[in-house]
């Protein structure tokens, strides 16, 4: 693949139904989780990124078969004893967060040393987040600055612990809930709320998961050590992946779209909420419900008129991976919109305030950051017809694919670099955007 693009003309008006590949913080959840499963398990439609395919290689480091085919992914669980691997097995996350945060939980009783690294990028993130729990169930953990490459030992007695989450961070929750799996004994965590999916996941394999709602806050218990059975899972379309196209169809004239078969957990779909807040055309269709995830058509028609938002803090978990397309669209709204207690979006693949607040500069809307906040002053009758390079953004996926979209919306003649970095959770996305009539050379 080409890894540099070049787009010099606005997408025309398009009416089309398309799918988007499978949900990825479920594709790495079920491969984490079925690892340690007894027996065979097996995903449909699981994403087959690098992401993904760094959590396949993974769990293969440690001893653990699988079986990737077309649209199947089987892997041959051994239970919670079953890894088995020699003394220092190098593990590569690559650019995935969310594997390398998980898989110390999955350690936490590992015999022998295993050394984490990853990519540059995920190279510069901070794992303190995970470290520090991690060491209060007794894992060995030795790190430079508390960045990879990070070297884990587990401990043959795990302690069960109590830990307040209050980042809102799901790779936080789910490595103490991972790590709280194979620990006897009752682990507690108090945590903002956050993508779901493991205690969803958990449910379903009858784990004993319980979960108390509270005003601000959750209160999550779990009883250790119950080896469960292998299990099938059917993994829905990705919300994070879809809003790339919400987005476009949002900002295209005369245009309509039909996303089928998506996973629209309340823990994921701050985006729609906000958007319908601005007074996008947005509908969810034929919901229905799949191992406790909601699933949906999603439908949307081009929007003008957009109103700008003053965002709901409660908001900010919920559409965490969806932050650059919102600000792109508060762009063309009519006044300015405000964001507050945004800090963590600088602990993304690469600083995605900075990179916002300079992306919308390049593009002529006015903003003002701060360390955890950013005001967009709208402009509802931009037009672009300037040159635009969109390079040093640490290949950071999401970036990149914004790029495509406000070229696609706006016009203007753009330069898009390191165009493989969607592979990290995408790999088709350039092919769909060209399905849809998108001209990309
Ligand atoms: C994810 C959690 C989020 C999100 C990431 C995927 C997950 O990260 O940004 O893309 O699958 O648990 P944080 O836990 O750091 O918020």
């Amino acid at each position: 693949m080409k890894n540099k693009v070049y787009i010099n003309e606005k997408i025309k008006n398009f009416n089309k139904k398309i799918f988007v590949p499978g949900d990825k913080s479920l594709s790495i959840r079920f491969i984490l989780l079925a690892s340690q499963a007894l027996g065979k398990s097996t995903a449909y439609n699981i994403l087959k990124s690098e992401d993904v395919i760094c959590a396949l290689k993974s769990i293969k480091k440690l001893g653990i078969k699988y079986k990737l085919s077309k649209n199947r992914c089987v892997i041959y669980g051994k239970g919670f004893k079953g890894f088995n691997y020699k003394n220092n097995t190098i593990i590569d996350a690559g650019n995935s967060g969310t594997l390398s945060r998980l898989i110390f939980g999955l350690l936490v009783d590992s015999k022998n040393n295993i050394i984490l690294k990853g990519d540059k990028s995920l190279s510069k993130r901070d794992f303190s987040r995970v470290i520090n729990p991690m060491r209060m169930f007794g894992q060995n953990i030795k790190s430079k600055n508390n960045k990879l490459p990070i070297v884990l030992k587990g401990t043959k007695y795990p302690r069960p612990i109590n830990y307040s989450e209050l980042r809102g961070s799901a790779q936080v929750k789910s490595c103490i809930l991972l790590a709280a799996m194979k620990t006897p004994g009752e682990t507690k965590i108090k945590c903002i709320p956050s993508r779901n999916h493991t205690e969803k996941l958990f449910l379903h394999l009858n784990l004993p998961i319980k979960i108390k709602k509270e005003r601000k806050y959750e209160i999550i218990s779990f009883n250790g050590k119950k080896n469960y059975k292998a299990f099938d899972y059917k993994i829905p379309g990705d919300i994070s992946s879809s809003s790339f196209f919400i987005a476009l169809t949002l900002l295209t004239k005369k245009s309509k779209i039909l996303i089928k078969n998506v996973n629209v957990n309340k823990s994921r779909t701050g985006i729609i909420d906000i958007l319908k807040l601005m007074k996008a055309k947005i509908k969810l269709k034929n919901i229905r419900i799949y191992n406790g995830e909601n699933i949906a058509d999603i439908e949307v028609k081009s929007s003008d008129k957009l109103k700008p938002i003053n965002c709901p803090t409660q908001m900010n978990s919920r559409s965490i991976d969806e932050f650059l397309l919102i600000f792109l669209i508060c762009s063309v709204a009519n006044g300015v919109s405000k964001f507050r207690n945004i800090e963590e979006l600088r602990n993304k693949e690469t600083d995605r305030l900075d990179f916002a607040s300079k992306f919308l500069k390049k593009i002529g809307i006015k903003t003002k950051i701060s360390k955890d906040s950013f005001k967009i002053y709208g402009n509802p009758t931009l037009k672009l017809n300037k040159i635009y390079e969109i390079k040093n953004f640490d290949k950071d996926h999401r970036a990149c694919m914004l790029s495509f979209i406000a070229a696609l919306a706006f016009g203007g003649k753009w330069i898009i670099h390191d165009t493989d970095s969607v592979n990290t959770s995408f790999p088709n996305f350039i092919s769909l955007l060209k399905q849809l009539g998108a001209k990309i050379n």
